[in-house]
């Protein structure tokens, strides 16, 4: 985000390292001014004016976990952040990372409901890597342009939640092709949790795609009409789902048009019938864990 020249302030908020992380990105020369906020007693000061407030923070997963198993710790923390969140910043765009963010993104919006100030259209949970990953993938089969081989990618983000609507690209695969894709694009963050062997998750390539979604939500609100990215928000795509993740456009007021999922292969039919029971418990524990406290 100090890359990103439209950027006035960035505030970095954890409960540990900020001063220096901040000392360190405030020499890169562009206008962004930083500050670095350590500990609860100063979340105020970092939220207070933020148009933007991305939450990338929460223990990450070892191999061997699913992302529902982060649950127990991130909710907590997440919901820490989105009460300082509705009391410091309530109109801003909030961009959940954080996972499991098929649940921690309810998590926000039940936090909000709580303070009077939940607006659906300012909440998105930052499904960008597996777009980045499809994209990826798909190039190492068929070759070519990376930014040219575009996926749409809808569901939540785990597992068999992720649906990636292979059908939709301009290629033809085999079934054998598609089976292989489709699990590779699933579990593509497994890839990398295995590789890093204990030392967490992705972090470089979560980076980007976390700067290409909150950039693009940036340049909406310049007035941009023809921005269109892939998040996770509330919407009703698929009856019965409160959250769900699709192509969506993006303007001044955050959501915009939420893209229909389109014709869906039998193979994408049968992924989303095997999507729709996990996505719905795992909205219903966030849900129901602000409820419950
Ligand atoms: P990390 O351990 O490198 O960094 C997490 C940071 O959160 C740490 O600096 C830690 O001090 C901070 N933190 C802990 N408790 C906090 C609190 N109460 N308030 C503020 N900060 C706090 O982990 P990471 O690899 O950056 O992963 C962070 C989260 O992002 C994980 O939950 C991970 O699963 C998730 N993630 C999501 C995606 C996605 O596509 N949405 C991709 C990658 C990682
Ligand atoms: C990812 O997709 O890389 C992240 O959600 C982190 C993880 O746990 O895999």
């Amino acid at each position: 985000m100090k890359l990103n020249p439209h950027v006035t302030k960035l505030a970095l908020f954890d409960i540990v390292n900020t001063p220096g992380v901040a000392a360190d990105l405030s020499h890169i020369n562009t206008p962004a001014k930083v500050t670095g906020h350590k500990g609860a007693d100063q979340l105020g000061d970092a939220l207070t004016g933020a148009d933007i407030v991305i939450i990338p923070a929460g223990v990450p997963r070892k191999p061997g976990m699913t992302r529902d198993d982060l649950f127990n710790t991130n909710a907590n923390i997440v919901k820490t952040l989105a009460e300082g969140a509705a009391k410091h910043s309530p109109k801003a765009f909030v961009c959940v990372i954080a996972n499991p963010v098929n649940s921690t993104v309810p998590i926000v919006a039940e936090v909000f409901k709580k303070h009077n100030v939940f607006d659906p259209k300012r909440l998105f949970g930052v499904t960008t890597l597996d777009v980045v990953r499809a994209s990826t993938f798909v190039t190492d089969i068929k070759g070519g342009d990376p930014a040219r081989n575009k996926v749409t990618v809808v569901g939540g983000h785990s597992g068999v939640t992720i649906l990636p609507l292979l059908s939709q690209t301009e290629h033809k695969f085999t079934q054998e092709e598609l089976e292989a894709l489709t699990k590779r694009i699933q579990f593509g963050g497994d890839e990398v949790v295995k590789a890093k062997d204990g030392l967490g998750s992705a972090t470089l390539s979560m980076a980007q795609a976390g700067a290409r979604f909150a950039n693009a939500l940036i340049k909406a609100c310049k007035g941009d009409k023809t921005v269109v990215e892939p998040t996770y928000v509330k919407s009703d795509v698929v009856p019965g789902l409160e959250y769900f993740a699709s192509n969506v456009e993006l303007s001044e007021e955050g959501v915009g048009k939420i893209h229909p999922l389109g014709t869906l292969s039998q193979y994408e039919q049968k992924l989303l019938e095997a999507a729709i029971p996990e996505l719905k418990s795992n909205i219903a524990k966030g849900v129901n864990f602000v409820k419950g406290n």
